[in-house]
């Protein structure tokens, strides 16, 4: 079993300013589906807390689980203290064993979509199974890159694709990112490049990463969660509850054990 990917340095530090998840539009509906199945919530690959903190400031039981210590720390101080209801721990989706069962297990982000291998999908779904309460769901959002599909390329070379306002001391970050895309193996390679800028436009950091998820088609995944156990699938697009998942970017499982 591979590592996973870790998110550290300048792409951990910069993760809640500009990542594209940063503002992403998507806390609404895991509420709504969680307000309809209470109980104790897992967030597998919980990062910086995205997800995790509002449910925590919201009083919900929830245990966050991710692989990077740096984006645990981050999402740790963002909790600050007295938040007993909150559990974290550094640790691999594709295998885990919190010895508790969950009303909600949630995989935010995408982040399923890094493990790129079909074992590695498979462990990471049958712990998710043999860790949910009767009754219990895990909320499996994925992408589909429709628009780089569409676009006639297969690659695009590095372009500035989002930057920080500027911080107390005339700091920001600068993100920028290229994509290949491997259209016979599902797999969209991001080439990010994350830069520490000072007021005057020098770089005083720089640190290039790649990354690789793996994109599946509705079909497959059904049929993956259907062979793992889960008995009913429900799917989703665009965080919508009454859109239908054809010609959505994100397609998101809703799958019950
Ligand atoms: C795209 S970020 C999503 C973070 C957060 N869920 C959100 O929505 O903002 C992916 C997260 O998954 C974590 N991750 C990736 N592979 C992992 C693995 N095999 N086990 C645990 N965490 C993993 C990363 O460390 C990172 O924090």
């Amino acid at each position: 079993m591979k590592a996973p990917y870790q998110y550290d340095g300048l792409e951990a530090i910069s993760y809640d300013l500009v990542d594209e998840l940063s503002d992403f539009d998507d806390y609404a509906f895991y509420r709504l589906l969680i307000e309809s199945n209470p109980g104790p919530i897992l967030d597998l690959g919980c990062g910086t807390g995205r997800i995790l903190v509002p449910l925590a400031e919201e009083g919900m039981d929830v245990i966050g689980l991710d692989a990077s210590p740096e984006m645990l720390a981050i999402c740790r101080k963002k909790l600050g203290s007295g938040s007993e209801n909150v559990r974290l721990v550094q640790g691999d989706i594709r295998r885990f064993d919190l010895n508790e069962r969950f009303s909600m297990i949630l995989i935010p982000g995408f982040s399923i979509q890094l493990l790129l291998e079909e074992d590695d999908l498979d462990a990471c779904l049958k712990a998710c199974l043999a860790h949910l309460k009767p009754g219990g769901q895990v909320i499996i959002p994925t992408y589909l890159p429709w628009e780089m599909l569409e676009s006639g390329f297969d690659r695009m070379p590095l372009e500035m694709h989002r930057e920080s306002e500027t911080d107390e001391n005339g700091q920001r970050f600068v993100a920028w990112q290229g994509w290949e895309l491997d259209r016979f193996k599902q797999r969209l390679t991001l080439k990010n490049r994350f830069q520490q800028v000072d007021s005057s436009d020098t770089v005083l950091v720089e640190e290039d990463r790649e990354m690789t998820i793996h994109w599946q088609l509705p079909y497959e995944v059904q049929s993956r969660l259907g062979q793992i156990g889960f008995s009913e699938i429900d799917v989703y697009g665009d965080f919508q509850t009454d859109k239908s998942a054809e010609n959505s970017e994100s397609i998101i499982y809703v799958a019950k054990i």
